[in-house]
């Protein structure tokens, strides 16, 4: 969800209008998203390389993220959507792990869409943790599989992610699903996240449908398929 402070500094604004803005713009896409029955939609909200931000910053991020659980879970709850966390959720201040939490068993019965929010997350780290836990769980290497690995991701027993959007003209992965995003098809585009309305993100749809995915074969053996 990029391009927060640009478009707030664009306007004059502190940073954090931004992100403000951008607050809004996931109510809009959530409920989209929700109404075009796409089942998953994961948004990357804080990497764990945001602790190097300003104090000021990451604290309004937080203060926003406990506001919007505050007024979004029993939405979410009634429009049947699961709240999941992929990252560090005990590296969470306590009022944002306690609502995080909260959420996730509130709304752990739902199964319209899933919502992941990516909070203290890095793709690097989260494949580190995979590895140590299915050692810790005793395979022997023989029962090492990519299946079998991605249970023990954060998003295990979910889909690979068909469309990665990257707002506001960044081009790069930046740690983000590092093994889930092997073949979904990227799209960037250079409007900033607050922006990133209903238009927009049909426009991303769009983009998405007129893309032909092949998964390593040739066209030939798709057309024979
Ligand atoms: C990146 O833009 C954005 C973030 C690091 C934070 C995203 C957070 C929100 C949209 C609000 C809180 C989250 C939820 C789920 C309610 P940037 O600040 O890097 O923008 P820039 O590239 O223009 O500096």
């Amino acid at each position: 969800m990029d391009g927060n402070g640009r478009w707030a500094q664009a306007r004059g604004l502190a940073r954090v209008e931004g992100h403000k803005a951008g607050a809004e713009a996931v109510r809009t896409v959530v409920t989209e998203c929700r109404k075009l029955g796409i089942p998953h939609l994961t948004l990357y909200a804080f990497s764990s390389e945001n602790w190097n931000r300003p104090k000021a910053e990451v604290s309004a991020l937080f203060s926003l993220l406990l506001e919007f659980l505050g007024k979004e879970i029993p939405r979410m709850e009634r429009e049947d959507i699961r709240l999941v966390v992929l990252g560090d959720v005990d590296g969470l201040p306590l009022p944002q792990r306690t609502a995080l939490r909260h959420g996730m068993s509130r709304t752990a019965h739902c199964r319209s869409m899933t919502l992941n929010l990516a909070l203290n997350y890095g793709g690097r780290a989260e494949i580190v943790r995979a590895a140590r836990r299915m050692a810790e769980a005793g395979l022997a290497p023989g029962d090492y599989s990519e299946e079998r690995f991605a249970d023990y991701l954060y998003t295990a027993g979910q889909p690979d992610p068909d469309l990665l959007v990257r707002t506001s003209g960044e081009q790069r992965l930046s740690n983000y699903l590092l093994f889930q995003c092997a073949y979904s098809e990227f799209y960037f585009t250079p409007v900033a996240w607050p922006d990133f309305g209903v238009e927009a993100l049909h426009e991303a749809l769009r983009a998405f449908t007129g893309r032909s995915r092949r998964f390593g074969k040739t066209q030939e053996q798709i057309d024979a398929c």
